[in-house]
């Protein structure tokens, strides 16, 4: 692919699926990201590949947790959205619109309202449930210092947007800010690298919001710190994965002095 076409054609994805990438794709995929430059090529990154029966139980323990209405709590810790600065939270507030403006049922694929028909599940009910259990919605509102999220977001994030595989990046401890910004460089190197090969992708918090239950079936030794997720795949044709965020105009973030 072209250049252009890679940066230009990736978005998050927000429902996969399920089918697993083959190994030797994971491979080049990740020996690319890891050209990505770092401080003093210290390269801090570690990746950890959930596929199979490793990411179903990985996607049953989530599941479970969200039901459980458990809070979040990321290795790397989360602020409240309060904090932010105004641009960030304006542009923020412009991306909830959009995802407020999705159908309910946005999340489901044609195949997965297909199989709720079959099954004799009102699709509605199916999404209900799923949007209640999210613990964005519940008393607790902003759990995570995330708002509430619309049904079709809480719905593709609990299930961890059905992927088959997800790539888990982690780092020595301890890690400072500027090997963030390294293992920020080796994740956008992983997006394009995968879409490249025409792969969709999806770096999600949501991945890492529990994070003994991916150390667990990993086996992530405990001097390692779980940065993030992405997950790898292809996209179903649910409508939610239509979704085109609008990103800044350039002169909105760009200064030249000469
Ligand atoms: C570090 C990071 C964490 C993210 N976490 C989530 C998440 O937990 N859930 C989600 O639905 N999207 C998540 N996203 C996706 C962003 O919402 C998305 O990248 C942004 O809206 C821009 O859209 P685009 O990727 O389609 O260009 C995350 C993205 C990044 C880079």
């Amino acid at each position: 692919m072209e250049f252009d076409e890679v940066v230009k054609g990736r978005h998050s994805v927000r429902d996969f699926d399920g089918t697993p990438v083959p190994e030797a794709d994971i491979r080049s995929i990740v020996e690319e990201a890891g050209l990505a430059p770092s401080w003093g090529d210290a390269q801090p990154w570690r990746v950890y590949v959930a596929t199979g029966k490793v990411m179903q139980q990985i996607r049953s323990a989530h599941e479970k947790s969200v039901a459980e209405g458990v809070r979040g709590h990321s290795d790397i810790p989360t602020t409240h959205r309060v904090t932010w600065g105004k641009q960030l939270r304006a542009n923020m507030a412009a991306y909830n619109q959009l995802t407020n403006n999705l159908p309910a049922d946005a999340a489901q694929s044609s195949e997965e309202k297909a199989c709720l028909r079959q099954e004799g599940k009102d699709g509605q009910d199916a999404i209900n449930s799923a949007h209640l259990q999210h613990p964005q919605h519940s008393q607790n509102g902003a759990a995570d210092g995330r708002p509430a999220h619309p049904a079709p977001i809480a719905i593709s994030n609990s299930r961890l947007f059905n992927a088959g595989t997800v790539m888990y990046v982690t780092a020595q401890k301890h890690i400072n800010e500027w090997h963030l910004l390294d293992l920020g460089a080796f994740e956008e190197a992983l997006v394009l690298s995968a879409k490249n090969r025409g792969y969709d992708t999806m770096i999600a918090y949501e991945l890492v919001r529990y994070p003994e239950e991916v150390r667990r079936a990993l086996d992530i030794p405990d001097n390692e710190t779980l940065v993030i997720g992405m997950c790898i795949g292809h996209a179903t044709d649910a409508p939610i994965n239509d979704l085109r965020v609008h990103h800044m105009p350039v002169d909105q973030y760009l200064t030249i002095r000469s």
